[in-house]
């Protein structure tokens, strides 16, 4: 791989980040292509009859089609500009699952989902609109086929599951999930937001309903995501919100006319920034190539678990999990403790549940450390991080 690291200002300051699954830094040309928008044709989009903002619906279509190929969906319309995955997973819940479900229908899920992919069910159940069951997890905390299989029922009306999760790391196997869903009429809904920034993720392939993603772990702004449906599902999808930009007309309550997709489901000005800085990231993750980038983490994974399983002291969660995420305890030392003394070191790491507070029902611990790598980390960083992990009684001196 080039040397990308000098494509990341926030680089060149004297950290170490290892908060990659929490947001990635972003690389020069998004920047540049963000400012470029404000500095130079800061119009809104789908509404101006004026040069600059034909340039801005030009660059909000292009990013969409860019998406589109990114992801092999099959039309534009295919894919929604969301605030983020939160956001499109909300809607898919209450736009589309709350009015096709009842109160014995099953949502399966798993302990390892993030809080994004939790509460909305929750909510809906609490609502008895359906009820929130568990696919059980494998003592390496992963989801097997056979555990698919004793899950489903035949109230099961949809699974819901994360492509890669955000603590454990593992990679599930959506193809096959969605295979067996599907010949039994079960929706799959994916939340791509830690596989998308790191490997070749395809809709058609996979053969999910829905899949969103946050852009913002993908090199890319922050308040974006992507909601990806399969078309003939997004348009009986009730958009959560209304206004500018999704109506064709409104003459009174019961005469509202609205457009079609995909401006039926993106009310009120965009983040059209964030789109035309989506734009610039798809195009630098390209170029690095998404096989690449996958090969790198798995490297520096696989050398900071050989290093890590070296100490004595450190407790490792996920040994065989297939992501560059890697999460542990420091026996007898508190997760966020570690984290400060880290900190001190200027290593950014995270420390806590991370969101998925229902994991600690699973892995019997509710604060964790994770490092979480992505291809512009370095071994040398490693280095420095198994160093000064190493040394216990260093540890319990200096934390806080
Ligand atoms: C697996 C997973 N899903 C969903 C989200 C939520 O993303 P956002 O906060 O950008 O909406 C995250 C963020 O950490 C995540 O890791």
């Amino acid at each position: 791989m080039l040397d990308v690291r000098k494509d990341f200002p926030m680089l060149k300051q004297d950290i170490i980040y290892f908060d990659n699954a929490a947001t990635t830094f972003k690389p020069q040309c998004v920047i540049d292509a963000m400012s470029d928008y404000y500095e130079n044709y800061s119009a809104n989009a789908h509404r101006g009859d004026y040069d600059i903002s034909y340039k801005v619906d030009l660059a909000v279509e292009n990013t969409r089609e860019k998406v589109k190929k990114l992801i092999n969906a099959r039309f534009n319309e295919e894919i929604i500009f969301t605030p983020g995955a939160t956001s499109g997973l909300n809607d898919v819940v209450n736009g589309f699952f709350a009015n096709l479900l009842d109160v014995n229908d099953e949502v399966l899920i798993t302990q390892s989902e993030h809080a994004s992919n939790v509460l909305p069910w929750f909510r809906l159940a609490a609502l008895n609109k359906c009820q929130v069951r568990n696919i059980d997890l494998n003592a390496n905390y992963k989801v097997t086929i056979e555990n698919v299989l004793k899950a489903i029922t035949p109230n099961t009306k949809v699974i819901s599951l994360a492509h890669i999760t955000n603590v454990i790391g593992d990679i599930r196997p959506i193809k096959e999930i969605c295979k067996i869903a599907h010949e039994r009429n079960i929706f799959v809904v994916v939340d791509a937001s830690q596989s998308i920034p790191h490997m070749k993720v395809d809709v058609q392939d996979l053969d999910c309903d829905f899949l969103v993603f946050a852009v913002h772990k993908m090199c890319g702004p922050t308040g974006l995501g992507i909601l990806y449906g399969k078309k003939e599902l997004l348009e009986s999808l009730d958009p959560i919100n209304l206004g500018g930009g999704m109506n064709e007309s409104f003459d009174s309550p019961n005469e509202i006319k609205l457009k079609s997709l995909p401006l039926r489901l993106e009310a009120g000005t965009q983040n059209i920034a964030a789109i035309i800085g989506l734009s610039a990231a798809i195009d630098y993750l390209l170029n690095i190539g998404f096989d690449n980038i996958y090969k790198k983490e798995k490297e520096l994974k696989d050398y900071l678990i050989s290093k890590l399983s070296h100490l004595s002291h450190i407790d490792i969660i996920n040994y065989n999990s297939e992501s560059g995420i890697v999460t542990f305890n420091v026996k007898g030392v508190f997760s966020q403790d570690v984290a400060y003394y880290l900190n001190k070191y200027n290593i950014c790491v995270r420390a806590g549940n991370h969101c998925a507070k229902i994991l600690k029902q699973a892995i019997g611990d509710t604060n964790t450390v994770r490092v979480s790598l992505y291809f512009y980390n370095t071994k040398k960083e490693i280095d420095d991080l198994v160093e000064l992990l190493s040394d216990l009684d260093k540890i319990r001196k200096e934390m806080i």
